[in-house]
């Protein structure tokens, strides 16, 4: 997602700037911007798309002494990727560049423009500029207006902001997005969304809390914090480990992106709600009409989220759905007819596999759509149609938050698709748009919970084989989590329905098989039971995740009490991925690049 890097001092500011930047690639963007400040004169250069355009921009820009600067890499999301809604954005004269989003934009634009303000671009950032000099005109001190500024904003942010009135300073804020400050032995200041751009720079760096806002000068750092009293630098060492920097502290990239999913996730949602329904710019109703059913084709974890997608878009949007592993359905001369939506799900947007299938389905001149996490990748530039998950690089093999993003892009699309085809009230839209936007706190990762994990994985490091089980969506879910387990212990699993273990793989039961079961308060509560019981009287060695206690369960991973099943389902996600995690770990094997597997499969 965005990415920012600020500079203050006498080096040459437009390299520290841009090759911070560069480090920041990963976090994924599609414009990219620097705005420089030296002499009292503001230099500006935006690019969209990759850096190398913007570094093709300023090639013949230099700076000849003291600057302070302010750069970002952007990822859509109010607005389409262009030059207007690249950052850094202006007001009259300063600057600014934002991660995040500030959820009362609208209401702050709507009073700014009605004072004649004029607006440049889509984006939700560039009120914080104007609403900063709007304030400067009425206080008449730079630190005096922006931190009114910063009061006025409601949601989450990483801010820097540069201006003519104070032309050796750098303002910031944080709240919800990171950010980080490091100065170096001339005592120049930098500043960056994550530790990388400052290996090599600083050797300490202070990691702001949220709350925090303040400035800096050549002379002195200000922090002040949510109540408005000041407090002192924390400077700590930097690692100058650039991988493990990027592991911001974690052991792995597959552990960092479990805990990232509930930021990425609301990275999904953001822009995309109202109060009554869900808002795909990038879609156009057109793709909806004549369909008489959608068909979902995928490989691996994405095929796993297709098939929630299925149980989602059958139960809310009522339209009837098919599911395809993309390997098979390419071989098999499939009847493809024009009333059919084909839409494939892709991480990386470029697996063989689905990548044919896609050729397939436009060749036969079917609607087409592509739900992936990788802007302008062979996928996207392909389909009719595009959604981006917004997961951010994902870097571990076993895939863990590219999943969540998907489910919930599948949550929302049902929705979107329910309304066009009226099979959901007004009221229904909304109570589940209610319930989509609490995802983000049911899947925070708790230490309490991640400590369960780390103790119980210790159990199951042997036996001859797990079953996951689920009812439902939640068979999906147990497929994942059997994925998840296989790839990275190496220990055979299976996910399994509920209600099909009695038709056969009971036989296996007893103490070395061990069964993780999925038992949802709100769906199927008491059918799934049931299985379970089964299994547990024949002596399996059962794990039950579950909000409500299980007495005939070996061991028990309670989950909070959750409003509703979808709910359930993220709370379970974390739970299983935690636990393959811990497994794997104790296993002493390599979590993030497993034995015979890539991240992109581009071979058939
Ligand atoms: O990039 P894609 O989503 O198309 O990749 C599909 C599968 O190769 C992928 O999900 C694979 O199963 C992962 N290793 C799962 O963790």
């Amino acid at each position: 997602m965005c990415g920012i890097v600020g500079y203050l001092g006498k080096k040459n500011i437009k390299e520290i700037l841009l090759s911070g930047l560069k480090e920041l690639e990963y976090r994924g963007y599609d414009s990219a911007g620097i705005a420089v400040l030296e002499d009292g004169n503001f230099s500006i250069y935006k690019a969209v798309g990759k850096l190398v355009n913007l570094e093709e921009k300023t090639k013949d820009y230099e700076s000849h002494g003291f600057a302070v600067g302010i750069g970002h890499t952007r990822w859509a999301t109010h607005g389409k990727p262009t030059e207007l809604n690249a950052h850094p954005h202006l007001g009259e004269s300063s600057y600014v560049v934002h991660n995040g989003i500030i959820e009362n934009y609208a209401q702050l634009k709507k009073e700014l423009q009605d004072k004649g303000v004029v607006f440049l671009s889509q984006t939700d950032t560039e009120v914080i500029v104007h609403q900063f000099e709007k304030n400067l005109k009425l206080l008449k001190n730079s630190f005096d207006a922006f931190s009114k500024t910063v009061g006025e904003l409601q949601g989450a942010y990483a801010i820097l902001l540069v201006t003519k009135s104070e032309p050796d300073t750098i303002f910031f804020a944080k709240q919800g997005s990171p950010m980080l400050i490091g100065v170096d032995e001339q005592n120049d200041s930098y500043f960056a969304s994550s530790d990388t751009p400052l290996i090599g720079q600083c050797n300490s760096v202070n990691y702001f809390e949220d709350g925090d806002f303040g400035y800096v000068t050549p002379k002195k750092l200000m922090i002040f914090s949510a109540n408005g009293t000041q407090r002192d630098a924390k400077f700590v060492p930097l690692s100058q480990n650039k991988l493990s920097a990027q592991k911001d502290g974690f052991r792995f990239f597959m552990e960092k992106e479990i805990y990232e999913q509930s930021s990425v996730i609301s990275d999904t949602l953001m822009g995309r709600l109202s109060e009554s329904e869900v808002i795909f710019e990038e879609l156009n109703e057109n793709l909806f009409y004549g369909i008489s059913e959608i068909k979902f084709c995928a490989c691996g974890t994405s095929y796993h989220s297709a098939m929630s997608a299925f149980y989602l878009f059958e139960r809310y949007a009522k339209v009837k759905t098919s599911l395809e592993v993309a390997s098979e359905f390419r071989y098999r001369n499939p009847i493809m007819s024009k009333d059919t939506l084909f839409v494939v799900i892709s991480q990386s947007g470029e697996t063989a596999d689905t990548l044919e299938t896609l050729k397939m389905a436009k060749k036969a001149g079917l609607k087409t759509l592509v739900i992936c996490n990788v802007d302008n990748s062979s996928m996207v530039r392909l389909a009719d149609a595009a959604i981006l998950t917004r997961a951010g690089i994902e870097k571990g093999v076993a895939s863990t938050k590219a999943f969540a993003t998907q489910v919930t892009v599948f949550w929302m699309l049902s929705l979107y698709v329910a309304k066009i085809r009226n099979s959901l009230s007004g009221t229904d839209i909304a109570n589940q748009i209610a319930l989509l936007r609490e995802v983000p706190k049911h899947t925070k990762v708790t230490e309490v919970l991640h400590e369960k994990m780390k103790r119980l994985s210790k159990r199951y490091l042997h036996g001859h084989g797990f079953f996951f089980i689920g009812r439902d969506i939640f068979y999906p879910l147990a497929l994942e989590g059997a994925l998840k387990l296989k790839e990275i212990s190496y220990l055979h699993a299976e996910g399994y329905p509920a209600g099909e273990m009695k038709h056969g793989p009971i036989a296996l039961a007893d103490p070395e098989l061990f069964t993780i079961a999925l038992l949802p308060q709100h769906l199927h509560y008491e059918k799934t039971k049931s299985n379970v019981e089964e299994l547990s009287a024949r002596d399996s060695t059962i794990c039950v995740i579950s909000s409500e206690e299980f007495d005939k369960a070996d061991d028990f991973v309670q989950i909070s009490s959750c409003k509703h099943y979808m709910l359930e389902f993220y709370e379970m996600m974390i739970v299983v991925q935690l636990l393959s995690l811990e497994i794997s770990v104790r296993l002493g094997n390599d979590v993030d690049m497993p034995r015979n597997l890539a991240k992109s499969v581009t071979v058939e």
